[in-house]
């Protein structure tokens, strides 16, 4: 009988091979042993170290079923029909055993003679290199020479990663078109073909430098996916419709109260995400697997989250995983008995991680709603970024919520969101701090020390060593997190000598790395990393390669930090030797002690020898000497620093000669010129230098002349008359203040003849009580001294108004009594001070005079009425 569900084929797929000598071996963990991947992503992993020579095979010839998952398609999950995380590999293993024919015999056999294709519709790939393989299937199998499609590297040669054995392939295809012929075809056009069972024949392995280097034996490691198989023996038009899954897709729309043909496309996909991540999650728990924001427990809770998530954007009410984990264990508990022993462990997991994103996901749409209640025009991007970020709410989630009420999100500020999250990221990685660091500092004692060649290669290859997120260790990282990287070998120097660590970019076969920043402990090499894309897991690969142009900026302030040493000591003081260095990007620092001031005189030498030196264009060799010979030498070294026996000298014949890790230009002309930016005393008996040459003094002076540019556009001068145009803004300023400053006293005078004519009498006392705008309070004293004088004796003024700040307009009161007033005991200070406090300010003064000022410019009026009444209720 042919096998048609998904337990027959596996079965029947492990019969056959046993009778060709094969030994059935159970599927192993997802957790691999293998430490340089994460989850077992091909049935061959658990048989890597045989493949490798490292293990002794068990037996000659094997055949599994193993579960695997693999998370780098993600994205086509449910969309395609062919793609999964979690999926069956059945397959084939000889080690050292039957190679090519044996196998490509025995995959047609199968084929035809257990699962009983049709020869009509099957069709073949080889490596275009492997004739060898192509002559087996035409004339010990028979297939028609057009039915063999010839590929490259790129699909028909496979490894399990960069490094690694591999090996030439050949694939066997299902076509379901087969009347259209064989002109032209597309294999990767899978609305006609479908590969179900790859061949390949391991034959070497692949170095960290991409060398292919034979392997002591031949191998056979072959994958035929079951979800693909039982698809074709089951003539459905998915993967997801086969007996492994449709029962899972089933129960989700029994969930929505419907039947799941009547479901629309786009329903229908996330009910594919959603049963596909079913089975990962069912098993991932089982091996072993817990949630949490690391490596395998990170995969399974963003598996358990788009689940959730899915659920919900189709509506699902409450929560459902335990429904369709049972689901899912029901139906495979024949073929993977431990699933029924971990029931409870699974069921447990999946419910607390459930709710504990419900509650999340809850907290967002309570702040949702409240968004939504104040009636918005649109949801704002820093709104929608703080329910992505805060609250794990999907954008896509947000959006759906949106559109229920006609509104937009404003996707574009959600992005610069983003972008500004990943700058804090960034700049955290940069703040870095090794020395601090003491949880890395005692795990990288354990690390062997890093192979460095960036004195010679800026670029090169290496393999992840150890990765740490905020001081824990971890095995992976995420796009979007900041990391320390430790790495095998590296060309990125480390802050070390004054100067500072290289930046540049990693790049691997799934994720993009920014270099920010490079320390070492302990010739350890410790990279501070952000990860732009992609996930990096121990023991990747990747190509490291320095920003060379950053680095010449490096090499030029390093060699002309050692020209100005050198400078120094021949025109100021030979005893001047170092006591501080920072070799920067943009400038060099250095810190030297000199009892004595440095002269503007002496300045100006030093540059004019410097630029000398860099225009007679001095070597720079680099040599590695004993310690004694090189400071009998006369080379300098660093006043209280240690070094090893055997150092390194940095040598420009007849101008320097220091012991220095650093790097350094060739020659001195690269250095185009040399500036000094700033001299100072920095504390008693020490000095420093600031400044700039090679490409930094470039971008310095592309700057300076930027901001000058900026300033004679705004002035509409031009860079020759600029400085004049200064002089005589200056100058009309200050005539404009004159000018204004008489305006005003000539206000005053008028003001004071005004506020004659409002003079009130009450109990034979004269009082004013006016507002006044536009006076400060210099001039609001004098007005109300003067009319003070006018009024006389017995008087009183009560004066305020607002004046007009640089940036905002302030209010200010002033009361002025007349000896008459203060005879009778009243005190301007400690009459003002309640009126100060409804200014929102403060206030006083003395008795016959006090001022009250604040910002609480809209109390004016009420505190002018207030100081009045007040006044009025006293007499
Ligand atoms: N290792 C190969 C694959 O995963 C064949 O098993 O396709």
């Amino acid at each position: 009988m042919v096998p048609k569900s998904g337990d027959e084929i596996r079965e029947a797929f492990l019969q056959f091979y046993k009778g060709k000598g094969h030994k059935i071996i159970s599927s192993s963990s997802l957790i691999p042993s293998d430490p340089t991947v994460l989850l077992t992503i091909a049935g061959m992993l658990p048989f890597k170290p045989i493949f490798l020579g490292i293990d002794e095979p068990p037996c000659k010839r094997a055949t599994s079923s193993q579960k695997c998952i693999r998370t780098n398609d993600i994205e086509n999950v449910g969309i395609t029909s062919r793609h999964h995380t979690f999926f069956e590999m059945l397959g084939n293993f000889s080690f050292g055993d039957y190679f090519k024919v044996d196998a490509i015999k025995w995959s047609w056999e199968l084929c035809i003679n257990v699962f009983n294709l049709n020869p009509k519709n099957l069709i073949i790939s080889v490596f275009e290199d492997d004739s060898e393989s192509e002559l087996i299937w035409l004339n010990d199998v028979g297939v028609q020479k057009d039915k063999i499609i010839k590929m490259g590297e790129k699909d028909n040669f496979w490894s399990a990663g960069n490094t690694g054995p591999c090996g030439p392939c050949s694939e066997i295809y299902y076509d379901f078109k087969p009347e259209q012929g064989y002109k032209h075809i597309d294999l990767d056009d899978d609305s006609r073909f479908i590969e179900f069972y790859n061949l390949v024949f391991m034959q070497y392995d692949r170095d960290i430098d991409g060398n292919l280097v034979a392997l002591k034996e031949k191998y056979i490691d072959t994958g035929m996916g079951l979800e693909r198989m039982a698809r074709i023996l089951q003539g459905v038009s998915n993967n997801y419709e086969t007996d492994l899954i449709f029962p899972i897709l089933k129960k989700t729309s029994s969930l929505l109260n419907l039947e799941y043909e009547s479901i629309d496309t786009k329903k229908k996909i996330s009910i594919k995400i959603i049963a596909d991540h079913v089975r990962a999650i069912t098993h991932l728990i089982s091996d072993g697997v817990t949630s949490s924001n690391l490596g395998r427990g990170y995969i399974l809770r963003r598996l358990i989250r788009r689940v959730v998530r899915h659920g919900k954007l189709i509506d699902i009410q409450g929560k459902f995983l335990e429904a369709l984990v049972l689901t899912s264990i029901n139906m495979m508990k024949s073929a993977y008995p431990n699933l029924v022993e971990k029931k409870e462990l699974i069921l447990h997991e999946v419910n607390v991680e459930e709710s504990r994103f419900l509650e999340t996901l809850e907290r967002g749409e309570r702040l949702l709603d409240e968004i939504l209640s104040e009636g918005p025009e649109f949801i704002t991007g820093k709104q929608a970024f703080e329910l992505y970020d805060t609250y794990g709410f999907p954008l896509e989630l947000t959006q759906e919520i949106a559109l229920e009420k006609d509104l937009r999100v404003d996707i574009e500020g959600f992005n610069n969101e983003m972008e500004k999250q990943r700058n804090r990221a960034k700049s955290a990685a940069l703040k870095f701090d090794l020395s601090t660091n003491i949880k890395i500092v005692n795990e990288i004692k354990k690390l062997s020390i890093t192979n460095f060649y960036g004195y010679t290669k800026l670029a090169g290859k290496a393999k992840v060593i150890a990765i740490f997120i905020e001081g824990d260790q971890v095995i992976s990282a995420n796009e979007g997190q900041s990391i320390q990287l430790v790495l095998d070998s590296t060309p990125f120097y480390a802050e070390s000598g004054g100067q500072k660590g290289d930046v540049g970019i990693c790049i691997g076969d799934k994720f993009h790395l920014q270099v920010l920043d490079v320390k070492k402990e302990k010739k350890v090499f410790v990279h501070s990393v952000f990860i732009n894309s992609g996930i990096l897991n121990l023991g990747d690969n990747l190509e490291c390669i320095v920003n060379s142009s950053e680095r010449k900026k490096l090499n030029s302030n390093h060699t002309a930090t050692h020209l100005l040493q050198s400078a120094l000591k021949q025109l100021v003081n030979i005893n001047i030797g170092q006591r501080g260095s920072l070799v920067a990007f943009d400038r060099l620092r250095f810190d030297f002690n000199s009892p004595k001031n440095i002269t503007r005189e002496q300045l100006i030498d030093i540059e004019c020898l410097i630029n000398q030196w860099i225009k007679e264009d001095h070597n720079i060799l680099i040599k590695h000497m004993l310690k004694d010979d090189a400071l009998k030498a006369g080379a300098l070294a660093m006043f209280g620093e240690k070094y090893e026996d055997n150092v390194r000298v940095v040598d420009i014949p007849g101008v320097s000669m220091e012991l220095c890790g650093g790097t350094h230009v060739e020659s001195t002309s690269e250095l185009i010129n040399f500036k000094i930016i700033s001299e100072s005393g920095i504390a008693s008996g020490i000095r420093r230098i600031e400044a700039i040459s090679g490409p930094s003094l470039i971008d310095h002076l592309k700057l300076k002349s930027s901001i000058l540019d900026q300033i004679t556009l705004n002035l509409k001068s031009n860079p020759n008359q600029v400085l004049e145009r200064i002089k005589s803004i200056e100058s009309e300023s200050s005539d404009l203040e004159k000018k204004v400053k008489n305006l005003k006293s000539q206000i005053v005078s008028l003001k004071v003849k005004d506020l004659l004519d409002k003079k009130h009498e009450v109990s034979n006392k004269t009082f004013i009580f006016s507002r006044v705008d536009n006076l400060d309070g210099m001039q609001l004293q004098s007005l109300s001294q003067n009319l003070i004088k006018k009024l006389g004796h017995n008087s009183g003024v009560i004066i305020g108004g607002l004046s007009e700040g640089s940036n905002s307009s302030k209010m200010i009161i002033v009361v002025s009594f007349a000896e008459g007033l203060v005879d009778l005991g009243l005190h301007a200070g400690k009459f003002i001070a309640p009126i100060a406090q409804s200014c929102g300010g403060r206030g006083g003064g003395r008795p016959n005079f006090a001022q009250a000022g604040g910002n609480n410019i809209s109390a004016l009026e009420s505190s002018l009425l207030e100081a009045k009444n007040n006044l009025l209720a006293i007499l």
